[in-house]
């Protein structure tokens, strides 16, 4: 449900973004990142075998494996038949939302400005990607839009980094932080996976810290 997802972001704190184009890593990555402390991650529809890399990922057992860039009840289908735990859609889209919940799957809508906001409240949604965080004006964005809307849970995503991690998640609204830059589509295409699995403990310890 979405009570659970909300807690298995809250747990997790940080949920890296992946977009893989070769099945074959997905065991090897899933690996690394739930030995760099994982324990969510994103699986981004936007290359040709996603649903077999998602089908991969979860079957590792460690991670809570969602799907990503999800832009049509198709998709949402599709991936909830490949095992997505939960459905990330970078904006809000009523058919999708719907599909999701038909399925009785977690949705996570993005939404990038008030009027956005409210119509996911609307649709019963109060965990929200906010995106894209970065561009929208970062943390000051995030604070602003969170002012009026004390039910809303963000996970900001969109030109996060290592550097400003700790201080999205310092706000009280912030489930999670997601983001590509643990696992970017370099690291991917080399197969960097000892890179991923640094970056993303040092991600895991920087979110630690910051609960402190
Ligand atoms: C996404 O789909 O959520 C974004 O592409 C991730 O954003 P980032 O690549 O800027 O971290």
């Amino acid at each position: 449900t979405a009570n659970d997802l909300a807690s298995v972001l809250a747990g997790a704190r940080v949920m890296p973004v992946l977009t893989v184009r070769r099945v074959s890593t997905a065991g090897p990555l899933a690996d690394a990142l739930a030995a760099g402390g994982a324990r969510c991650v994103e699986v981004t529809f936007r290359t040709p075998d996603a649903e077999r890399v998602l089908k991969e990922m979860a079957a590792h057992g460690g991670l809570a494996v969602g799907a990503g860039t999800v832009l049509t009840p198709e998709q949402a289908k599709r991936a909830v038949a490949a095992g997505a735990r939960f459905v990330v859609s970078p904006g809000f889209d009523a058919e999708v939302v719907a599909t999701c919940r038909e399925l009785g799957v977690p949705v996570v809508p993005g939404i990038a400005t008030a009027t956005e906001l409210m119509r996911a409240l609307k649709a019963g949604l109060d965990t929200i990607k906010l995106f894209p965080a970065e561009p929208l004006g970062g943390l000051r964005m995030l604070r602003a839009l969170a002012a009026p809307f004390p039910q809303a849970r963000f996970v900001p995503t969109g030109g996060i980094d290592a550097s400003r991690l700790a201080a999205y998640l310092a706000h009280p609204a912030v489930l999670a932080v997601g983001g590509s830059w643990m696992a970017t589509t370099d690291h991917l295409r080399r197969g960097d996976h000892k890179e991923i699995r640094r970056l993303t403990a040092e991600a895991v310890e920087a979110a630690e810290r910051s609960m402190t």
